[in-house]
């Protein structure tokens, strides 16, 4: 532990951020396209934090104002103007650590996977070797796009060649440049000073730094690290990959907290979600953004839950779509439910089938189990909202809000014609429009009488002389 925390005294990070990330395809910078649910950068930048180094730099260049508005104040910024390479990439970045004398380490922008605790390791392989640089490197079935690092007689790390400018004979090796580095500072400053573009790519490349120590007689040392922590994003085709490691991570790190997930490779949890013990997630569940789910819930198949809080045993049927919602202890939705922006369910609320919820609180205990839609309401406790009831909160022009007191009956096929309220203990009768303010224990009931004409359907029949199939069936 001493040790480590010795290595990492005196670090300085510097993220490689600028590139154009061109075979992306996209106008989304490629270090802002999410991966586990946020920007792939932000996963680097956690994982610089979690190093506590002294410096952190973060090169940009190429949609410099978004990747600079993404990170904010969490990290200094260097300008890369224009991308030149790598390697011109850490010179921007060593040019703002002036004076800086420690051990600099260097992360791509473009491979969130890679874990600080791997980081952490390279650090201490590079202070007890007292390289000048130690690069990570991996293993990879399929090589393909990434240097290659190639080695001596001795077995010593001589050379990283780019894919591009490999001889037939390297492009067979399979031990890839991670693109992950510890260097010590006086060292790197001098070697990206020396580098040449004089390559397949016309460009800067940092790799170049492990020729140049060689040639210097420095030491470089080369620690084999977990191929999957090291993927990186060049292509869609990656970022699919990279998306799918980290949601099995992410699956993985939620069931060793006591969550159960029936089918893992069919459940994303963003990487910004919480979830309390005994939580049972069904195939299909997605859970996005800033969403904090309870213990104890039950999600069923399918559903979709974006920004919203779910307290302790809260059940969401099969298929629902749950929006900045935010759901209390106990309280029960869907199957087939679509909770919108502002709805708010209190203690043990229920919301069924065919349910659509807009800007509403639904008080406790209260339910609407059937094709409703609830928009711009409060509803107390207690509220029985038959089926198809229906708030009409806009005229066409404004949105007004229905208030339905605690305890009210609410017969099926009712609308509220907004803004209108329903006092205490109040029944609507079934099949009532609502458009003027109803008082406490009040019965309102709105349609039309009922007319009813005796022998009327058997006199139209015996006129016609025709038998009804229904009397026939
Ligand atoms: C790089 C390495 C390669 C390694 C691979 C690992 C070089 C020359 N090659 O290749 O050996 O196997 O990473 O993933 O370093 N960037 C800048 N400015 C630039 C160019 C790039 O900041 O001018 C940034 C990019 O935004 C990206 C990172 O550097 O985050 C890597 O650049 P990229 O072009 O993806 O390099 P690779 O071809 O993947
Ligand atoms: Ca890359």
């Amino acid at each position: 532990m001493t040790a480590r925390r010795a290595a990492v005294k005196g670090t300085a990070v510097i993220i490689l951020a600028a590139g154009q990330g061109k075979r992306m395809r996209s106008r989304l910078p490629k270090v802002l396209h999410p991966v586990g649910g946020r920007p792939m950068l932000e996963s680097v930048l956690e994982c610089a934090a979690a190093l506590k180094p002294a410096r952190t730099v973060v090169v940009i260049g190429h949609q410099a104002e978004a990747v600079r508005a993404w990170v904010g104040d969490r990290a200094e910024i260097a300008r890369q103007d224009p991308p030149r390479g790598t390697g011109d990439a850490a010179r921007c970045g060593l040019k703002s650590l002036p004076g800086f004398h420690g051990v600099v380490v260097i992360l791509n922008g473009d491979t969130p996977l890679v874990r600080a605790e791997t980081v952490e390791r390279l650090l201490a392989t590079h202070g007890a070797s007292g390289a000048s640089v130690t690069l990570a490197t991996a293993q990879l079935a399929d090589p393909t796009g990434y240097g290659r690092a190639v080695r001596g007689p001795d077995g010593a790390v001589t050379a990283i060649v780019e894919e591009r400018d490999a001889t037939p004979a390297q492009r067979r090796i399979s031990e890839i440049n991670t693109g992950l580095y510890a260097v010590e500072a006086e060292f790197l400053g001098r070697a990206l000073t020396e580098l040449s573009a004089d390559n397949a790519q016309g460009e800067y490349y940092l790799t170049d730094v492990v020729g140049a120590a060689v040639a210097l007689r420095r030491t470089v040392q080369a620690l084999a690290v977990d191929a999957e922590e090291v993927q990186g994003v060049n292509s869609r085709v990656d970022l699919a990959r990279v998306e799918g490691l980290m949601r099995a991570r992410t699956c993985r790190r939620w069931m060793e907290e006591g969550v159960t997930i029936l089918d893992p490779a069919r459940t994303w949890i963003d990487a910004t979600v919480t979830i309390g013990p005994e939580t049972i997630l069904a195939p299909g569940v997605w859970l996005e953004g800033a969403t904090a789910v309870g213990a104890g819930c039950t999600i069923g198949a399918g559903s979709r839950v974006t920004a919203s809080r779910l307290g302790d045993g809260v059940m969401v049927k099969d298929y629902c779509v749950i929006e900045e919602a935010d759901l209390d202890d106990g309280a029960s939705v869907g199957p087939f439910a679509h909770l919108r922006p502002g709805s708010i369910l209190r203690r043990d609320a229920r919301v069924g089938n065919f349910v659509e919820l807009k800007k509403v609180e639904l008080g406790v205990g209260s339910k609407a189990n059937h094709l409703s839609y609830l928009g711009d309401a409060v509803i107390g406790s207690h509220v029985n909202i038959g089926a198809g009831a229906i708030t009409c909160n806009y005229d066409g022009v404004k949105k007004s809000r229905t208030v339905i007191d605690d305890n009210v009956f609410v017969g099926s096929d009712s609308q509220f014609v907004a803004p209108v309220r329903v006092g205490k203990g109040a029944v609507v009768a079934a099949g009532t429009t609502v458009t003027e303010d109803v008082p406490a224990d009040a019965l309102v009931i709105g349609r039309a009488a009922q007319v009813v004409k005796p022998g009327w359907a058997k006199r139209k029949r015996g006129r016609s002389g025709k038998k009804r199939s229904a009397h026939s069936s």
